[in-house]
């Protein structure tokens, strides 16, 4: 289900306990300040009870003059990890950013887990520092989309 204003401060809720604590002092979250998440892509999963289970968003970033998505933060709740739950809403949300002409993303996480998602180190691509190249990661969602794309990831204009 698409994530709405309502489901704001649940969603913030979720990631404060699956995230270590200061998990806004990462240099992503200066790329996201006072922007608002990608609205339509931005996803939650809610059992039959309505119970928030899992939440996924994403932020328009520049790399160089290269309009990209930035994946995450993306979370499952303790209580129903290993269901395939983060896998659903990366896969959906992806073929939805396909269909809204989005060429390519990229994220900063584990390249064990996003590997199966299609996710490769992208090098020459840097986020602001301190961040581990290695976990500098991304796909192009058409194809040669990050051929040449190379530089620092910077905040999207405008805002
Ligand atoms: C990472 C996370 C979103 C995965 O959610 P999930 O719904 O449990 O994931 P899925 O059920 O789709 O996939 C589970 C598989 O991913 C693997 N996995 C999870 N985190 C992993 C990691 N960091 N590195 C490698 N594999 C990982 C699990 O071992 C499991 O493997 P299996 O399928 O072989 O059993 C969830 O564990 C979570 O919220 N973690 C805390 C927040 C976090 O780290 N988010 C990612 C930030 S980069």
């Amino acid at each position: 289900m698409t994530e709405t204003a309502q489901d704001w401060h649940e969603v913030e809720a979720l990631y404060d306990l699956c995230f270590a604590p200061g998990r806004e002092a990462l240099s992503s979250y200066r790329l996201r300040d006072d922007i608002p998440p990608v609205s339509g892509l931005s996803l939650v999963a809610r059992d039959r009870d309505g119970i928030l289970a899992g939440a996924i968003r994403y932020w328009p970033v520049m790399v160089e003059q290269a309009e990209t998505l930035l994946l995450g933060p993306v979370a499952v709740h303790p209580t129903r990890q290993g269901e395939g739950l983060a896998t659903v809403l990366i896969r959906e949300s992806l073929g939805l950013a396909v269909l809204r002409g989005w060429a390519r993303v990229m994220l900063v996480g584990d390249a064990p887990y996003y590997n199966r998602f299609g996710f490769h180190r992208l090098d020459g691509v840097s986020m602001p520092p301190p961040t581990n190249p290695a976990r500098v990661l991304g796909q192009a969602l058409v194809s040669g989309a990050w051929d040449g794309v190379q530089g620092e990831v910077t905040r999207w204009p405008g805002n």
